[in-house]
């Protein structure tokens, strides 16, 4: 059985945690949600490499065999710091820039993430590979981490933050649209009832699950050995909504 340790500013990473466990049920998660110091999107890097620190101390002592950064603004600011700094292997957050400029029709790709994910030099190196063929539209999902975190996933208000930032990618003439913050998957029906259809959302935790797959393979850690496995919900703050957006997933 494996031990995994999955980490996000708040709730968002239970979007990804979601999907490793369709692909890696029988193994033991200790996710922790950094929900004191949630959000991350406009904080420092140097405070996110700290945090990330203190977080994969505490996995550590738990067990933990490797560490999912379940955050995309995490993974911009302080994976490669992480990996320096620990013999575990670490799996971060990939921006889905290229099955989305592989598969739009209309050559426009629309980009959410927070504004730390768009600084980030990964993102900004993934974006310069595809920029020439397809164009790529991007826009701050403004309040969508605040929406997540109050569950306030489909009110007018909901609708009114979410349209504010997704409506302008459409309106670009975007047809595929990278959901680049962990958070962001729990609004996916809302945003699907806003734009029209057709449009293509692309989530890239299926693909982490894999990448996750994959490390515990190469590392020898053995998988499968606790039928149904479990998990265990950690924070820094509150557990209220943590607790019931773990029920919803
Ligand atoms: N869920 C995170 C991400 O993927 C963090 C969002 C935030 O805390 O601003 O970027």
């Amino acid at each position: 059985m494996a031990v995994v340790g999955v980490f996000d500013s708040g709730s968002g990473g239970l979007s990804v945690l979601r999907e490793i466990r369709k692909t890696l049920p029988d193994e033991r998660y200790i996710y922790f949600a950094d929900n004191a110091f949630c959000p991350y999107g406009e904080k420092a890097p140097s405070f996110i490499v700290e945090r990330g620190k203190a977080i994969t101390d505490l996995l550590l002592s738990k067990g933990a065999q490797a560490i999912v950064v379940a955050c995309n603004t995490a993974t911009a600011a302080a994976i490669a710091e992480l990996r320096a700094s620990y013999s575990i292997p670490f799996v971060g957050m990939e921006p889905a820039v290229k099955p989305a400029a592989l598969g739009t029709r209309s050559g426009v790709v629309g980009v959410l993430a927070t504004a730390g994910t768009l600084k980030g030099s990964k993102y900004l190196k993934t974006r310069g590979l595809y920029e020439d063929e397809v164009r790529i539209a991007e826009r701050v999902g403004k309040g969508f981490v605040e929406l997540v975190e109050s569950l306030d996933l489909d009110s007018p208000h909901a609708r009114e933050v979410v349209s504010a930032s997704l409506q302008p990618l459409l309106d670009e003439g975007a047809d595929t649209i990278v959901l680049g913050c962990t958070h962001y998957p729990f609004l996916l029906p809302l945003m699907k009832r806003i734009a029209p259809e057709g449009i293509r959302f692309i989530d890239p935790a299926p693909a982490v699950a894999r990448r996750l797959a994959d490390v515990l393979r190469m590392e020898g850690v053995p998988t499968g050995e606790f039928p149904g496995g479990s998990v265990e919900l950690l924070s820094s703050g509150s557990f209220e909504v943590l607790n019931k957006l773990y029920l919803s997933i």
